[in-house]
């Protein structure tokens, strides 16, 4: 299996939306793809139209002892989704306090599921440094960088480098890590003129489009649904595609991990 880490070290750049339309553009590709939500807002999950009341996923797996097959959901576009679930603040401090003690439980509990060195994971992620980008860094083979083209995202890149420093770099089996500027607005000049800074300081790194301000993609989440399902003519959708090509050539040298292997 191979594991793509989404990233950010600013809130609110597009990590979640990222996630959930990549892994449908990869899955439409013939690939078999799980989407893992790591951020406790539990909301990777309503991308792919699983009931808002649903509580169960692998916070309350883990915590109960239960094998995360039994929390796995098929999502919209042929996607399987593993939910973070619906805990309260005890059992979300216990579950944070087990990862924060066993960094690597994330890369053990995925050698746990019958996957194939093809299939692909994309974890989500809360936003900057916690227990969770620190065990899903941890599992990578490929960490994916979302940012703004504007000065915070800018500022806030040496936090996340850092990160993916620390708990991936130093593991022979992690490819590497790429950037994506999302939500891009062409019309603002300091949009485009970040977007320059970012392109000459981050060079081959970045995709080499952006993803586009799109309207859609509020709205297709306010149906339960990918933006790739909702709207696959809008420019959104298919800078999306692109991106996931260019996903899949950036982490093509990964190194899949063999099948069931800790
Ligand atoms: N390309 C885009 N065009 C328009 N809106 C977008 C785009 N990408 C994301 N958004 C909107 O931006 C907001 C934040 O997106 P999202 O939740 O994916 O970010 P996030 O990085 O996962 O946030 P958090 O750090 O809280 O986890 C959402 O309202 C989402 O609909
Ligand atoms: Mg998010």
């Amino acid at each position: 299996m191979k594991v793509i880490t989404v990233v950010s070290a600013k809130g609110g750049v597009g990590k979640t939306t990222l996630a959930a339309n990549l892994a449908s553009v990869l899955a439409a590709r013939g690939r078999r793809v799980i989407v893992l939500d790591l951020d406790p807002q539990n909301a990777l999950r309503l991308h792919f139209g699983i009931p808002l009341d649903s509580i169960d996923g692998i916070s309350r797996a883990t915590l109960a002892g239960d094998p995360w097959q039994t929390v796995m959901f098929d999502g919209v576009d042929g996607v399987t989704v593993l939910p973070y679930g619906a805990v309260l603040e005890d059992d979300r401090r216990r579950f944070e306090a087990l990862i924060d003690r066993e960094p690597a439980w994330l890369a053990h509990s995925l050698a746990t599921l019958p996957l194939d060195a093809q299939d692909i994971v994309i974890v989500d992620t809360p936003p900057g440094s916690s227990v969770y980008t620190r065990t899903a860094l941890t599992a990578a083979h490929f960490a994916l960088n979302v940012v703004l083209a504007d000065a915070a995202s800018y500022a806030a890149i040496p936090l996340m480098e850092r990160m993916i420093e620390n708990y991936a770099a130093p593991r022979q089996d992690f490819g590497g890590q790429g950037y994506v500027v999302n939500q891009v607005d062409q019309s603002r000049q300091l949009s485009k003129d970040v977007l320059k800074v970012l392109r000459n300081m981050l060079g081959p790194k970045v995709f080499p489009g952006v993803i586009h301000q799109d309207e859609g993609v509020s709205e297709s989440l306010a149906c339960d649904t990918t933006l790739i399902h909702y709207d696959p003519l809008s420019q959104a959708a298919a800078d999306l595609r692109a991106c996931g090509e260019w996903l899949l050539s950036a982490a093509g040298s990964m190194q899949a991990s063999p099948r069931n292997v800790a």
